[in-house]
């Protein structure tokens, strides 16, 4: 049983002192019944705040970011064990530090696994670009990108492998890139298609049967509006939001959604 996942990238959003309350409200506003798994990814200067604002709330806090070694002479970086008591989520591989900061398939495998041994769970994101889904390159693309992560992740067996994967909690966020911050979503039936393209890519890198286990979120131009498109597809296990992730009426709305499917999913499993 796959768990369904709300998860709020901020990106370069609110300052230490108004992420706190930001954080409170959509805590306040996302109350469910269903089992639905809230995280809020601030600014790494906002973890403090927003996780002493979130603390009995039951929303987690993730980072946006984290380096892929422990320690050393990186400028500007912060390492995992430096988010011990401030995030137990961690966004990796995210289109716009692909882009801005050059990271690569394999530089985000190689964070994976730090994330993995240090504790914190993995949103890994992988996604197109416009002109690749328009060639038709779109699964190809995004099967590979999937590949070269677990290569750089691990030299241990395919069972080690799917054991790491599966007991860490990590979860694949498809993010088409035309769709981030344009308002230009992808329909449900393609991310449901491309849920089922990752999980096959997992499944032939060594995961096995056990990439089934694994949750896939849709990400780019998520609204409380469209979310229920995408939960509608049974391969989608919930979203990775971030315009709207910044306003509590659209985390109202997206989450109440999440709830109704996550309690119906568990219904249908009784
Ligand atoms: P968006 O961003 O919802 O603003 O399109 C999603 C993301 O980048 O994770």
């Amino acid at each position: 049983m796959r768990p369904v996942v709300v998860a709020a990238n901020w990106k370069m959003h609110t300052t230490p002192a108004d992420a706190a309350e930001l954080a409170a409200t959509i805590a306040g506003r996302t109350r469910v019944d269903g089992p639905v798994e809230r995280v809020i990814c601030p600014p790494f200067v906002c973890l403090a705040a927003v996780r002493d604002a979130l603390a009995g709330t039951g929303v987690a806090v993730g980072a946006q970011n984290v380096h892929h070694e422990l320690t050393g002479a990186y400028t500007g970086e912060t390492s995992v064990p430096m988010l011990v008591g401030l995030a137990s989520w961690v966004i990796l591989g995210h289109s716009e530090r692909r882009r801005d900061a050059g990271e690569t398939d394999a530089l985000v495998g190689r964070k994976l696994r730090r994330a993995v041994e240090g504790g914190l769970r993995p949103i890994v994101c992988v996604g197109e670009q416009l002109t690749e889904r328009e060639a038709g390159r779109a699964d190809a693309v995004v099967g590979g990108q999937i590949r070269g992560i677990l290569e750089a992740f691990g030299d241990g067996t395919p069972a080690d492998l799917a054991a790491d994967l599966t007991s860490s909690g990590t979860v694949i966020a498809y993010e088409p890139v035309w769709a981030i911050g344009t308002g230009r979503n992808a329909t449900g039936a393609d991310a449901s298609a491309m849920a089922d393209t990752i999980r096959r890519a997992m499944a032939d890198g060594g995961l096995g049967s056990r990439a089934e286990a694994i949750p896939v979120l849709y990400g780019g131009s998520v609204t409380a509006a469209n979310i229920g498109e995408f939960l509608a597809e049974p391969a989608i296990d919930g979203a990775l939001v971030g315009g709207a992730s910044l306003k509590p009426d659209e985390m109202a709305g997206i989450v109440a959604r999440a709830g109704l499917t996550a309690e119906a999913r568990a219904g249908e499993r009784e």
